[in-house]
């Protein structure tokens, strides 16, 4: 079985995606975390000062790719996933299910707020709104399955992902 969590900065996947591959016995990647080690950026915000936001861009192409046919595994993908049609179609392959993580804007901002995680596209609140806005129907249209998270647990998201997963 081959899961993609999508959604917006801040709503949780990499977490959830941890909680779930340990649940369901998969192995979890976290496209970021493998952009920036191929890479050698500190974090994102070196990777688009030093290099640009296209290198994300590229890198996401060819892992996508080269993820293709991977089974087994939950991948939690960028948020930037669903810009590209090519980063998303190769997600679906091999009839992966694609899992939109669906939090309110206001909830994202309580917890990018307080976490750490360096984020260039959430310096400026209006335009990570405005990201939002527009990736909103995106994130609906590529997803197989969608779960709201306000409010909600990580555990709590992910016996709601399981129950999706077996219905
Ligand atoms: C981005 C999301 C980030 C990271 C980069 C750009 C985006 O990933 O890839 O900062 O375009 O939404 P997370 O969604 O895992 O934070």
């Amino acid at each position: 079985m081959k899961i993609t969590l999508i959604g917006f900065m801040g709503t949780g996947k990499t977490t959830i995606a941890q909680q779930l591959a340990r649940d369901m016995n998969l192995s979890m990647i976290e496209m970021d975390w493998v952009v920036l080690q191929s890479t050698g950026y500190k974090d994102m915000n070196e990777l688009f000062t030093s290099a640009g936001e296209l290198l994300l861009r590229e890198w996401e192409i060819k892992l996508a790719k080269e993820w293709r046919d991977s089974d087994d595994v939950i991948v939690s993908a960028g948020g930037g996933a669903v810009m590209n049609k090519i980063v998303i179609d190769y997600l679906k392959e091999q009839n992966a299910k694609v899992i939109f993580l669906n939090t309110s804007f206001q909830a994202i901002l309580d917890r990018v707020i307080k976490d750490s995680v360096p984020r260039p596209l959430f310096k400026d609140i209006n335009a990570a709104k405005d990201l939002y806005d527009f990736r909103l129907p995106l994130y609906k249209k590529y997803a197989d399955l969608e779960v709201a998270t306000d409010g909600k647990t990580v555990e709590q998201v992910v016996i709601d992902i399981k129950g999706l997963l077996k219905a």
